[in-house]
């Protein structure tokens, strides 16, 4: 029996484990899953609403840390981390994602030699001015089992030097959670108590410091938006971060004076019922990104790069930069496509990416 220490921290996180610990759970001769959620979020709408949406067990730890600066949120997950590790013994730890939490935990379990599992493992923007790039970069450096989405990502770790024997490629389990929810979400009201009919409007989200934390990028990005949206309505659900600095920019006016709607962020299953009827998906997240090339959305990604190619190559991803100008063209071209997407669904992104990441896990500790 493998006793298996699940962390979930930020938003982002708790869609890729929720198939996981259903599927340990679904395998109790084999493994016996715990659930350590380090709060680095933690309001209702950014973290409980997930654990009922994905019916995630409640979590068997806590560490309520918050938001902080990197250092002292890494360091306080990693001093509250630490004593449950050694308390549990746990045989594996398993991380997902790129969140300071995934690099906190893991670098807890490399000093005790505590072996560490990530998810999502392999995935490079070659940016390290995100802090995501960097928690990638050393979680994947001291991680003994590398579960990858896309066979690049392997690539990138053989690149890097981790052996291969270290590297599984097992799929995407967030898609495992994508076709899981989809049938359920499309019964909600979201869209219509919006008032919106079906592929005729756009939805939006930003929330990357560099899109929104300077009043001069995130201006020039409202234009381009703005414009987009005298053709299509463009539906704009804030994270935290992006609310505070629309507010703080002085933003707010010309946001009401134009045909894009701000709304509160969106619980998993209503954010699924919206972008899943959209006829174009502007964003700077990683995983919509994902999402949208599974469910053959176009996707126009308001970054420079992408640590997810395959979205590009086999999916409906178009990276667009961040020129207002371009963003604008891009959008206004894709929109007058007569067929919108016709894509295919990257491989191993069929909705089982769980039962590999579990069979992977009982294997490495088999070969161990
Ligand atoms: C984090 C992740 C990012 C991920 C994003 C998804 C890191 C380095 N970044 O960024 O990769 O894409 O989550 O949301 O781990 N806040 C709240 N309520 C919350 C959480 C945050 O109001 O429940 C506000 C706080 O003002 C906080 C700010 O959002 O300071 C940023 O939160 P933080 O967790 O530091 O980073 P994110 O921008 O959410």
């Amino acid at each position: 029996m493998l006793k298996v220490l699940n962390i979930v921290g930020a938003r982002p996180n708790f869609m890729k484990i929720a198939p996981i610990v259903r599927e340990m759970r679904r395998r109790e001769s084999e493994f016996l899953p715990l659930i350590v959620h380090t709060g680095q979020h933690y309001d209702q709408a950014m973290s409980d609403s997930f654990f009922d949406d994905l019916g995630i067990p409640k979590p068997d730890f806590h560490l309520e840390i918050g938001s902080h600066s990197h250092a002292v949120q890494t360091a306080r997950i990693m001093t509250a981390f630490e004593p449950i590790v050694l308390a549990e013994k746990p045989d594996w730890v398993l991380v997902v994602g790129d969140v300071n939490s995934t690099i906190a935990c893991a670098l807890v379990c490399a000093k005790l030699n505590v072996k560490i599992a990530h998810v999502e493992a392999g995935l490079r923007s070659r940016d390290r001015t995100m802090p995501e790039e960097i928690n990638r970069i050393l979680t994947d450096a001291i991680s003994d089992l590398l579960l990858t989405t896309s066979e690049d990502a392997d690539e990138n770790l053989k690149n890097e030097g981790v052996p291969a024997d270290k590297i599984k490629f097992v799929g995407n389990v967030m898609i495992d959670s994508l076709f899981y929810n989809l049938e359920k979400a499309k019964q909600l009201k979201v869209r219509e108590n919006l008032g919106l009919d079906a592929k005729d409007y756009a939805v939006l989200t930003l929330h990357r410091p560099s899109n929104v934390d300077e009043k001069e990028v995130f201006g020039g990005l409202l234009d381009a938006l703005r414009a987009i949206s005298e053709k299509l309505p463009i539906i704009f659900p804030a994270h935290p971060r992006t609310k505070t600095n629309i507010e703080r920019f002085g933003f707010t006016a010309q946001i009401e004076n134009s045909n894009i709607r701000l709304i509160e962020p969106l619980g998993y299953l209503d954010f699924m019922n919206l972008y899943s009827g959209a006829k174009l998906v502007l964003t700077d997240s990683g995983g919509l990104q994902e999402e949208t090339t599974a469910l053959s959305i176009p996707c126009l990604t308001l970054r420079e790069n992408t640590e997810r190619p395959i979205t590009i190559s086999h999916g409906t991803n178009i990276l667009v930069g961040t020129n207002p100008t371009k963003i604008k063209q891009t959008a206004l071209e894709v929109l007058s496509r007569k067929n919108l997407a016709d894509k295919k669904i990257p491989p191993l992104w069929d909705g089982h990416a769980a039962e590999r990441i579990c069979d992977s896990l009982s294997n490495a500790n088999q070969a161990a």
